[in-house]
């Protein structure tokens, strides 16, 4: 099934609260309903277009002319399952972290330390998304969805997601061909816990013994104290990605800044905190009138209230500006701008 609407507001379709409409907005309940939508209408075909999850991503600079498609599909079921496993498929509509309670809730392993990343089901695989030492992509078995070029389902298994650092194969070739509408898991009966990245192990130790529910309140508490809650304070998580550098090129940086957080990342890389460098660059709770950089946490830009995409666009320019001059090192944006 599908729905078409007309000038459709999209204030609740982004966590950083912009104010904009699109011309076209397409909702939609399984992969049959987008094809039907198309081989109906084919006069939508030749109109530019643009996945929408829940925005907690997104950047608009402006109203919306492409047709905005929006994966709505709710189901969720297991596929099969064995002593060690479970595979899970969940439909792309619903909530990531409705989902990762409900996986916990059943004694699941894999997603625990995910818990509270905004957005839906659907864009996950997209982003890769990561936090506390995890990321999806290894739990993920396939990603199901319509391939746009040909009307066509399609199975994606995980060896041809081509997953890394928040990226995948949708972020690159497949860019805008392909509208995931569900996403298989496959997570662990028998949970291996991961507790090494900072506070997640201490927090677990004041809550009790180690446990995927005690996992999750970790996860949720300290997510709490260090990001806004986009219901109350408009931002998209990590506006910029951590930059990756060549080991060798920060030995210079170490030397200068004996305390700058870096962490391994693969054969002679290194991963550079985005939110130190940030942070002395002097922008750690700053605002430029209605945008701003956040107070506890320097990588999440966020809107005070009534902000246009613009000045935020424009916020993160300057602040890319300044870290380039102090520290010779290029940020990118992890949060995706339109317009
Ligand atoms: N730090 C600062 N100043 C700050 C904040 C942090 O110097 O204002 C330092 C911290 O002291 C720490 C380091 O930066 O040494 C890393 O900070 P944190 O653990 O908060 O993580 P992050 O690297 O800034 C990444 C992800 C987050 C994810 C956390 C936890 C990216 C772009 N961001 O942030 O993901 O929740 O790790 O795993 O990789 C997101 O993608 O939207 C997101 C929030």
């Amino acid at each position: 099934m599908f729905i078409l609407y007309h000038d459709y507001s999209l204030l609740e379709r982004n966590t950083f609260g912009i104010d904009v409409k699109a011309k076209s907005f397409l909702s939609f309940s399984d992969a049959e309903g987008l094809i039907q939508f198309y081989q109906s209408n084919p006069e939508y075909r030749n109109v530019e277009h643009l996945i929408v999850g829940q925005g907690s991503n997104l950047l608009f600079l402006h109203d919306v002319d492409e047709l905005v498609l929006s994966s709505d599909v709710f189901g969720i079921g297991v596929l099969k399952e064995d002593k060690e496993s479970v595979w899970i498929e969940a439909g792309a509509g619903i909530d990531w972290d409705e989902f990762v309670a409900f996986c916990v809730g059943n004694g699941w392993g894999g997603v625990e330390n995910l818990s509270l990343i905004p957005g839906k089901v659907g864009a996950a695989p997209v982003q890769n998304i990561g936090a506390y030492g995890v990321e999806v992509g290894p739990v993920i078995r396939e990603v199901h969805g319509v391939d746009l070029q040909t009307l066509q389902e399609k199975t994606f298994t995980r060896e041809m997601c081509q997953f890394s650092y928040r990226n995948s194969i949708f972020k690159q070739k497949w860019k805008g061909h392909f509208v995931v509408t569900s996403v298989v898991f496959e997570l662990n009966k028998k949970p291996a816990f991961q507790l090494d990245y900072g506070d997640v192990a201490v927090e677990v130790e004041r809550l009790g013994k180690v446990s995927l529910s005690n996992i999750r309140r970790a996860v949720i508490a300290i997510r709490e104290q260090k990001l806004p809650d986009p219901e109350t304070i408009g931002n998209a998580g990590s506006f910029f990605k951590n930059p990756v550098m060549e080991e060798e090129k920060t030995h210079t940086l170490k030397a200068k800044y004996p305390d700058i957080p870096l962490y391994p990342a693969g054969a002679g890389k290194v991963k550079i905190a985005a939110a130190w460098l940030i942070e002395h660059a002097g922008w750690k709770g700053k605002r430029t009138g209605r945008a701003g950089v956040h107070d506890r946490q320097a990588l999440v830009l966020v809107n005070h209230g009534g902000a246009t995409g613009q000045e935020i666009f424009d916020l993160s320019e300057q602040i890319r500006n300044d870290v380039e001059k102090k520290f010779a090192i290029q940020l990118e944006r992890e949060v995706n701008v339109i317009g």
